[in-house]
């Protein structure tokens, strides 16, 4: 398998991360950029599907699921809002510490209204509940969450979530968004990276 695959834009040299950004390594590829876009389209499909016309607002939660969302948006092609949530939780780089802070809230109500929050990865589930009660207690009309990526193995809280993705191992995961210690958010594919500590 090849890091970069041809979902690639044109433009985009076919190289990986530059050695000496970090010590931390890719380790293998998990999902390519091939594989992402057809698991979003799948995921489009049946959103569309449930909603028909029922419009939509969809909250991305910043910054690990910018890319998520953007491709969303496009593969749903259809009318809807879009807002986004900028979180944070203290802890380390690979460790929730569940106490979530919202450095951006949403730019207008959602009461009535039909909420899809959009995430990138569900771990302990810390999060997303924090979320979900969140926008809950704002009375949306309805509310769900689509998560990109879903790490069971680590739940410490019960927390629906309707839409996943990928179902993935308990591993340290970096790409199409997401971040390590602020790096590899722009890699197309979604790897495995060993962490430096
Ligand atoms: P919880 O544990 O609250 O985690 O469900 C959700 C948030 O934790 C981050 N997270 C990760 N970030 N690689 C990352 O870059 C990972 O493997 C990973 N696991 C959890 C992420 O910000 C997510 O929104
Ligand atoms: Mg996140």
């Amino acid at each position: 398998m090849t890091l970069y695959d041809d979902t690639r834009h044109p433009s985009q040299p076919a190289q990986g991360p530059a050695p000496g950004d970090s010590e931390t390594r890719i380790e293998r590829v998990l999902f390519t950029a091939r594989e992402i876009a057809d698991k979003v389209e799948e995921l489009a499909a049946r959103i569309r599907d449930d909603y028909r016309d029922r419009p939509l607002v969809l909250v991305g939660i910043l910054k690990g699921a910018f890319v998520f969302t953007a491709d969303l948006v496009r593969a749903l092609g259809v009318p809807l809002r879009v807002d986004f949530m900028a979180v944070s939780s203290y802890g380390s780089a690979t460790q929730t510490s569940g106490i979530i802070r919202i450095l951006k809230d949403l730019d207008r109500p959602i009461r009535d209204q039909h909420v899809l929050l959009i995430e990138d990865i569900v771990d302990t589930g810390l999060t997303l509940r924090y979320l979900r009660d969140h926008l809950q207690a704002q009375a949306p009309a309805s509310l769900r969450a689509c998560v990109l990526l879903d790490k069971p193995e680590r739940r410490q809280v019960d927390v629906p979530v309707e839409y996943v993705g990928f179902t993935i191992p308990d591993e340290f995961v970096v790409g199409y968004g997401i971040d390590y210690a602020e790096q590899f958010r722009y890699l197309p594919y979604i790897a495995c990276v060993r962490p430096d500590r």
